[in-house]
This record gives C-alpha cells, sequence and structure tokens, in this order.
C-alpha cells in the first residue's frame, strides 16, 4: 500500500516587501539579495495574522475537498507558536469543524517540525489505512530591522493532507536521519526574534546535507542520476542552491543540467515569499510540482533542515495525475493580491507585531473575505474570526 501527501493548501499574508526597496534603505548593494542571498521580495505577516492564522488558512484550501469524518490526526509544526501549552491545531480544529475524535497536537524541532509531522502522520496511516491525517507547518521568520537575517524573513504556512492511495506524492518507506546538539539558530522564550549565526548555520546545513544524502543513496542501491529532483529547505534560496551544487559536483552534464533545471523550478515560491520555516521544504515541493517538468513515478529527494540541529534526507514518487490537484492560478492570485509595502510601513507594521496583544482590543483585518485572522485577546484568551 502507499501512503503520502494528497492535498496540499498553501497561504501567505497579503503585504511584502520587495529585496530592492530593502537593499536600498540598508545602503547594500541590490544583487547580494537576489544573487548572492536569492531573494526577490519577502511577505509580512501583520498583527493580525499568526501561525495558528495561517494555518487554518492553508487548509481551507482543500477541506471543503476531504472526508472530514476521516481525519483521525493533525499534527501543526511550527516555531512560532502562539501559546507554551496550548496546540495551535486545537484552533484550526475548531475554525474548520473537525470532529472531536480526531488525535491533535503541537511539535517543534526549529524548521524540522513538519517533516516530523509528515512521518508521524505517514506511519499513523500505514496502520489505519482507513483513516487520514492533516500536517501543517505554518511560521513567521522574523530575525528583526536592520539585521543580518533581515532579508532572509518571511512568513506562511503549508498544509497537506496524508492518505493512502495519494494523488500527489507517494512517500517510499526508509529515511536518513542525522541530528547535533548545536547552536546555529534559536528563539529564546523571552525573545520574539530569532538568534542566528547564519554562516556556521549554512556549514552545518550542507554538512548534514551530505551525511544524510550519501547514507540514504548506500541504504537503498542509489546513485544521484537516480533522482528526477532534489529539493530543500530554503530559509533562503542560496543556501539550497550551495547544496544543489554539492549534490551534482562529481555528476555528468546531463545529470547536472537536469538536478539544475529542478531545482530552479523547487525555488520559485520562496523567491517571492522568503523563509516559512517549517512550511519551506513543502513550498519548495509545491513550487516543484507546479513549475517542474515531471512525469508520474519521477523520483524525489527531500532535504529536511532544522537548525539546532536535526536533518533528514526522505523520497517520494509523483503520482500519475498529481497535476488535477494542483491550484497554481490560485497560488499566483495570492501572492499577486499582496500589497507592496515602503520601507518605513513594513517597519512600522513589523514593529507593531512584536507587541503583545492589548487586552479587550478587538483587531481588524484588511485580509479578502473568507480569510482568518487573529482578532485580539479577551480574558486572556486568543479570538480568531473569518473576514
Ligand atoms: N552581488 C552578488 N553577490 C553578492 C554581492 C553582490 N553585490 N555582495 C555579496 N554577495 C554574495 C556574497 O558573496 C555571499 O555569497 P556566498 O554565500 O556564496 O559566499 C552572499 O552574497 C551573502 O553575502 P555575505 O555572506 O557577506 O552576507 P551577510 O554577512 O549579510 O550574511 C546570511 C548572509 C548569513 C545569509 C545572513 O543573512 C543570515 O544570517 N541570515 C539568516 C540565515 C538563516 O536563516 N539561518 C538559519 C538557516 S536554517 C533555518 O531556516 C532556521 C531554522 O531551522 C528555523
Amino acid at each position: 500500500m502507499q501512503v503520502g501527501i494528497d492535498k496540499i493548501g498553501f497561504y501567505t499574508p497579503n503585504k511584502y516587501v520587495d529585496m530592492i526597496d530593502l537593499a536600498n534603505a540598508r545602503n547594500q548593494d541590490p544583487n547580494k539579495f537576489l544573487i548572492g542571498i536569492g531573494q526577490e521580495k519577502m511577505t509580512v505577516a501583520d498583527e493580525t495574522q499568526d501561525a495558528v492564522s495561517m494555518g487554518i488558512n492553508a487548509t481551507l484550501d482543500f477541506v471543503d475537498e476531504i472526508d472530514k469524518d476521516k481525519v483521525g490526526l493533525m499534527i501543526f509544526g511550527t516555531e512560532s507558536s502562539v501559546d507554551q501549552s496550548k496546540s495551535a491545531s486545537l484552533f484550526v480544529k475548531t475554525a474548520l469543524n473537525l470532529r472531536p475524535e480526531v488525535r491533535t497536537f503541537e511539535v517543534k524541532e526549529a524548521c524540522f517540525g513538519l517533516t516530523a509531522a509528515l512521518m508521524m502522520a505517514t506511519d499513523f496511516v500505514r496502520l489505519h489505512p482507513e483513516q487520514t491525517a492533516i500536517v501543517i507547518g505554518s511560521d513567521i521568520a522574523r530575525y528583526g530591522l536592520n539585521t543580518g537575517g533581515e532579508v532572509t524573513q518571511g512568513a506562511g504556512s503549508i498544509s497537506m493532507l496524508v492518505k493512502a492511495d495519494p494523488s500527489i506524492l507517494a512517500l517510499n518507506e526508509g529515511h536518513s536521519a542525522y541530528s547535533d546538539d548545536i547552536n546555529d539558530f534559536w528563539r529564546p522564550n523571552n525573545s520574539k526574534t530569532a538568534m542566528v549565526d547564519g554562516k556556521y548555520s549554512t556549514q552545518v546545513y550542507l554538512d548534514f546535507f551530505t551525511k544524510t544524502f550519501e547514507d540514504y543513496k548506500k541504504q537503498k542501491n542509489l546513485k544521484t542520476e537516480d533522482f528526477d529532483a532534489l529539493i530543500y529547505h530554503l530559509p533562503f534560496t542560496k543556501m539550497g542552491l550551495k547544496a544543489n551544487r554539492l549534490a551534482i559536483a562529481d555528476e555528468s552534464e546531463v545529470v547536472s543540467e537536469k538536478l539544475s533545471k529542478t531545482f530552479e523550478a523547487s525555488k520559485k515560491l520562496s523567491v517571492n515569499v522568503g523563509n516559512v520555516y517549517t512550511a519551506s521544504l513543502y513550498l519548495s515541493l509545491l513550487s516543484l510540482l507546479q513549475n517542474g517538468e515531471l512525469a508520474p513515478n519521477d523520483l524525489i529527494g527531500l532535504f529536511s533542515y532544522g537548525s539546532g540541529a536535526m536533518a533528514e534526507f526522505f523520497t517520494g514518487n509523483v503520482v500519475e495525475g498529481f497535476k488535477q490537484q494542483l491550484h497554481p492560478d490560485k497560488v499566483q492570485a495570492r501572492l499577486d493580491a499582496r500589497t507592496k509595502l515602503t520601507i518605513p510601513e513594513y517597519e512600522t507594521i513589523f514593529t507593531q507585531s512584536l507587541a503583545d496583544p492589548v487586552e479587550g482590543k478587538e483587531l481588524s483585518s484588511d485580509e479578502q473575505a473568507g480569510v482568518w485572522y487573529f482578532a485580539g485577546v479577551k480574558n486572556g484568551v486568543r479570538l480568531y474570526k473569518q473576514k
């Protein structure tokens, strides 16, 4: 029996900053951001969008197409959690009217959170093939104004339905994992912005990629040429490009060209959205599925990385007819509907979004009709509403 990804939903909030504007404001050469970092735009979340509301909005993309009574598990991966105790997934469950019998909770290991959720969901469906699982990754990447990491911010969510006989990607059994207790990126409880040693993080990411990719190939008796695409966690697209260069370094021209082309297709959404932490690898997957020239049964290798650090390499095969499950026009419309912020507007919105919500103050959203948003706090309880 095959188990894997049957639906993919995506949401990113309705404002962005252009990297050329940001470079000019920070006295940097725009090509450093566009080419050196590999980012063109970054989504900005205002105070009315958080991990919960974005997770609801991503799942809304497909929730009306599925049999809600079959959902036995829902896992929410995030490092932008809104509560130290209550799971973000409980807010989602209520907003989307899922049945009370669902097993639901939140997981954390930096950007690895959604992969952890996907792996648990896949094992769950293998044991309970008559049930399905929803996994959500939802994050706001905040490094702070005028910081080195500012250009690698972003916001968004990916939600996926995992089921038996999936329509998009059949996941293969087995994986290669690697972890180490290091300090490349972290966010202490008393900080709303991340602490990062960006250069060290890049080194560890590349090292863990090499280790897990080589180990996986050995385990499965595969060669690099057997892969039709390799996709990566993309905190900024240059990081994935560096890993892809390592992967193709000793390959023939044909293999290098094939895997460079698929990498280009996989980064298109991230270039325009920015870092979405847990959801980032799966934004690469969505981008590859929409923009790559994939054929049924093509083998995709997925590299997941969460700082701290934990990495995993695993694979899936593209399912015949997968394009029918995608909605590229809707994804593009969502990106096109974003309003471009001036740098002073972005700085004001960013600073506002760092502040704690004021008890009893109701927030209103400038999103489109149907979008869920964070409406404020009443008696200490977070309230979510649909526009
Ligand atoms: N034209 C073209 N390229 C240029 C250029 C120009 N005018 N000027 C500079 N560049 C290139 C540089 O040569 C360099 O390229 P290489 O990386 O290939 O050497 C690149 O632009 C960046 O230049 P710098 O290294 O000088 O830039 P910097 O000192 O500002 O640092 C950064 C860049 C390390 C990426 C920094 O932005 C950062 O720390 N960002 C955060 C990184 C991050 O998110 N790390 C965590 C990753 S994992 C994750 O997502 C976390 C998780 O698990 C939650």
